[in-house]
């Protein structure tokens, strides 16, 4: 660009003229001014630049940072391996032993049982639409709680105190409660991971044996009814498989993506099976329920699980946990920690910037929650604002 690059020169010289014309002397001492002058020019615009650019930059690295290494993700970390994703096949009108042919299995003389077992925090209402949609299949439910959250703050026994709402389940439940460590400012996984060890043994308690169905998930993390049907009914599917669940973000209104794999269904082997919330094999059951996140009734409940979690370290302001600004950004389907898309690919970052899009359908959900509507109305399209208690 000469033009741009002359158009600089010129006014450089036009700033220099006025100072500097004055000065009647030799052609050294006039290169010298010159050179004095263009350099003054020069310190003053770098100075500029230094004292408007780089509070600018500190501030938007402190304010955006965790923004800006999410957007470089794709350069320094390479996408998992992909699961192998077995297609699901359902129908409420196809029988059972062609629904396993289907899937190229043989269907059982009799189902395998079935455990549910659970690490509880204060999900209640999540908690009784899964049990509800597992209860025709389910012969044990397992629950843990802590009196301590991951982040060691002190929690009620949300469970222990509303049991009553679960007795359907009373007679197949095998409840148990951790005292927290209560260790402070320690990495949160690791009092997860203890609380993990103590399911494994409540799990041994309960009445589980070889080759029942174990079911690991998180709470919010609902397999289908017909999807635990169909793997204690036939025979030959794998030892261990993912579940592919829909990820949906304060509740039924907002379908993120089809890409919540973490819960897994395994064969149990007393001695062997261990309970994990991390990738354990390749092989993964399409489309098989719902993972709901932040789907809770209260404003306070988004507030405490911003807090209890693993999620504390991107509570970057105190203002993201005003009940106003988390009503709006539920009502939005915005970003409780206004944080970017977590993604392997600049295509998908940039298709999933911003909120996430209402969704009108409210087909194949939970059909415990579409029985009580009323009850559970905050989940379902078009009710994004919640109570305030
Ligand atoms: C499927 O539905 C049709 C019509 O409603 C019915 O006649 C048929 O028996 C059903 N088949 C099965 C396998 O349930
Ligand atoms: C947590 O539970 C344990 C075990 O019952 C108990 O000893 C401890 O005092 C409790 N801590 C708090 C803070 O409630």
């Amino acid at each position: 660009m000469p033009e741009a690059g002359h158009y600089g020169h010129k006014k450089n010289d036009g700033i220099c003229n006025g100072v500097c014309s004055s000065e009647p002397a030799s052609k050294a001492v006039v290169a010298m001014s010159r050179l004095k002058c263009a350099l003054r020019g020069f310190d003053f615009r770098v100075l500029l630049a230094l004292l408007i650019g780089v509070p600018i930059v500190i501030l938007m690295v402190y304010t955006h940072g965790q923004k800006v290494t999410y957007f470089l993700r794709p350069i320094w970390e390479s996408p998992p391996k992909p699961f192998k994703i077995i297609p699901h096949y359902y129908h409420e009108n196809v029988t059972m032993e062609n629904l396993c042919k289907l899937h190229g299995w043989k269907v059982r003389e009799t189902p395998r049982r079935v455990v549910d077992a659970v690490l509880f925090s204060n999900e209640l209402d999540i908690l009784e639409l899964r049990w509800n949609e597992l209860s025709p299949y389910v012969s044990e439910f397992v629950l843990l709680e802590s009196n301590s959250t991951f982040t060691g703050l002190t929690k009620p026994l949300h469970f222990k105190e509303n049991r009553q709402r679960f007795e359907f389940a009373e007679s197949r439940l095998t409840y148990g409660m951790v005292g927290g460590r209560f260790v402070k400012g320690e990495n949160p996984f690791v009092e997860e991971s203890y609380q993990r060890v103590y399911l494994d043994r409540l799990i041994k308690i309960s009445r589980i044996k070889d080759d029942d169905i174990l079911i690991m998930s998180d709470v919010d993390e609902i397999p289908s009814g017909h999807t635990i049907n169909l793997l204690r009914w036939c025979d030959d599917t794998p030892e261990i498989i993912h579940l592919q669940l829909r990820n949906y973000l304060y509740s039924f209104e907002f379908l993120l993506d089809d890409k919540s794999w973490r819960a897994s269904i395994h064969r149990y082997r007393s001695g062997k099976t261990r309970y994990a919330h991390f990738r354990q094999t390749d092989e993964l059951l399409a489309d098989s329920g719902w993972h709901c996140s932040f789907c809770f009734r209260h404003i306070s409940d988004f507030a405490f699980k911003m807090q209890a979690y693993s999620h504390v370290d991107r509570i970057r302001f105190k203002y993201f946990l005003n009940p106003e600004r988390i009503q709006d950004v539920i009502c939005r389907g915005a970003d409780l920690f206004d944080m970017l898309p977590e993604e392997y690919t600049f295509q998908e970052i940039i298709a999933k910037l911003g909120a996430i899009p209402s969704t009108y359908s409210a087909v194949h959900l939970p059909s415990f929650l579409l029985q009580n509507a009323d009850r559970f109305r905050y989940l379902l399209p078009g009710n994004c604002r919640r109570e305030s208690g």
